[in-house]
C-alpha cells in the first residue's frame, strides 16, 4: 500500500466537538492549517514547488500548537483536572514529534517524512486525542462550573 492510499485529511465538520467552545475553535483553526499544509505538500510532490511555503506553514503550525497546548494545560490547572499529567504528557510527546519533523524538513527537505506525519501520524493522534483527553478535560471543566 502506498502512502497515497492511507492519506487522512481531517475536516472541521466531522471532528468531535468538546464541551468548551474555545477548544473547538482552536481545533478547527488547526485542522484548517493542516489542510493548507497538506495541499502544499501534495503540490510539492507533484511539481517540486513550495519549499518556503512548507517551511512557513510548518512554523506557524508549531506556534499554533504551542499556544493550543499551553491553553489546555492552563485550563487543567485552573480546574484541577485529575488526569492533568497524562494529558499534558500527550501534548509534550506530540510537540516533540512536531519539532523533530520541522527540524528534519529544515535540514534535509525530506518531504516523505513530512507527508507521513501530516497525512498519517498526526491525524490519527489528533483525532484520538480530541476524543479522549480533550473531551474529558472539557467535560470535567464544565461539570466543575467553568463557563468561559
Ligand atoms: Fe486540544
Ligand atoms: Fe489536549
Amino acid at each position: 500500500m502506498t502512502n497515497e492510499c492511507k492519506k487522512i485529511i481531517l475536516e472541521t465538520d466531522t471532528i468531535s466537538r468538546v464541551d468548551l467552545n474555545f477548544m473547538n475553535k482552536t481545533h478547527f483553526e488547526e485542522i484548517e492549517m493542516v489542510k493548507e499544509l497538506g495541499e502544499t505538500i501534495t503540490a510539492y510532490q507533484e511539481n517540486n514547488k513550495g519549499v518556503e511555503k512548507i517551511t512557513r506553514l510548518l512554523n506557524s503550525w508549531l506556534e499554533h500548537t504551542k499556544l493550543h497546548f499551553a491553553r489546555e494545560n492552563e485550563l487543567m490547572q485552573e480546574t484541577h483536572f485529575p488526569a492533568l499529567s497524562i494529558h499534558s504528557q500527550e501534548h509534550d510527546a506530540a510537540l516533540n514529534q512536531m519539532e523533530l519533523i520541522t527540524k528534519e524538513w529544515q535540514t534535509n527537505k525530506n518531504i516523505e517524512a513530512v507527508a507521513d506525519f501530516v497525512f498519517i501520524n498526526w491525524p490519527h493522534w489528533f483525532n484520538t486525542h480530541v476524543n479522549s483527553m480533550d473531551m474529558m478535560t472539557a467535560k470535567f471543566a464544565v461539570m466543575n462550573g467553568y463557563t468561559e
